[in-house]
């Protein structure tokens, strides 16, 4: 089985791909470290120094024995994102440079994900919007023209529903109006750009899904808290 993990140097990117390489997985990561150059902009640094994508997967290999294939790149270009479904893709990073293969599962964390940054200043604003949408639209054309038995494990956010007043009901809303019945998706009401474009993300999924039949969960995830998986402990074995 083949997973490509899109944001694989985040804070949820990097245990994601341990957690399935250990578990004999084909696993390939991309990043372009748009987290950690925003932190380095804005003198935020890490709380403890983090290898790079490159030295993490090295260290993974030497540890295990297995290959967490490397792609460096940004996913707002067309090109790189349907590479990776096409086969024309270059890792920065393999013990086998072949491609592995259409991917059966692609899991797609690749976003601004800071809703203070979103916010800041129209810069920021505009990065966070420009980059979630234009990865998200790539990865729904990129599936749609070569890999439309891929499934796409998108992790949405619990703030794309806001506070409303009345309960959330996941995923879908049944709605009685002038006598007439139809099926929604709840409605969605963010507090900031960051979940507004993950509001807009879960649409241009859910439009491939109507369109094209893509194969798209959506999981609307609280806060994920903590770093310790059992990988966690292998990867931190420095010898
Ligand atoms: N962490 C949480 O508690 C949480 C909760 C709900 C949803 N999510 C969602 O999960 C996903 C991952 O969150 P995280 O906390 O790991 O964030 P993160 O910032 O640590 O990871 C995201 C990664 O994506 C990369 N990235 C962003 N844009 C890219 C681009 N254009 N090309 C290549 N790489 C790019 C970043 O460099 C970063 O390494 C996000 O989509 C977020 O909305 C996270």
């Amino acid at each position: 089985m083949n997973i490509l993990i899109l944001g694989g140097d985040g804070y949820l990117g990097w245990p994601t791909a341990m957690y399935f390489s250990n578990r004999g997985y084909d696993v390939t990561v991309v990043d372009n470290y748009l987290r950690r150059n925003a932190c380095t902009e804005l003198d935020t640094g890490m709380l403890y120094p983090v290898p790079t994508l490159i030295e993490r997967a090295k260290i993974w290999h030497e540890k295990t024995g297995r290959e967490i294939k490397v792609v460096i790149g940004d996913l707002t270009a067309p090109e790189l994102m349907r590479s990776l479904f096409n086969g024309h893709i270059t890792y920065n990073w393999a013990v086998n440079n072949r491609f592995t293969g259409i991917p059966d599962t692609v899991i797609h964390y690749a976003e601004q994900p800071s809703a203070p940054y979103s916010i800041y200043n129209y810069h920021y604003a505009d990065i966070t919007v420009t980059n979630n949408l234009r990865v998200t639209n790539n990865l729904v054309w990129a599936i749609r023209d070569y890999a439309r038995d891929t499934h796409i494990i998108k992790v949405g956010t619990m703030g794309e529903y806001g506070t409303p007043n009345i309960d959330i009901e996941e995923g879908w809303l049944e709605i009685e109006h002038k006598g007439r019945k139809g099926k929604f998706i709840f409605p969605r009401q963010a507090s900031s750009l960051y979940h507004t474009t993950k509001i807009m993300d879960t649409d241009l999924m859910w439009f491939g899904v109507r369109m094209w039949d893509l194969r798209v969960t959506d999981l609307m995830q609280g806060p994920v808290y903590g770093i310790e998986t059992e990988e966690m402990q292998i990867d931190a074995r420095r010898s």
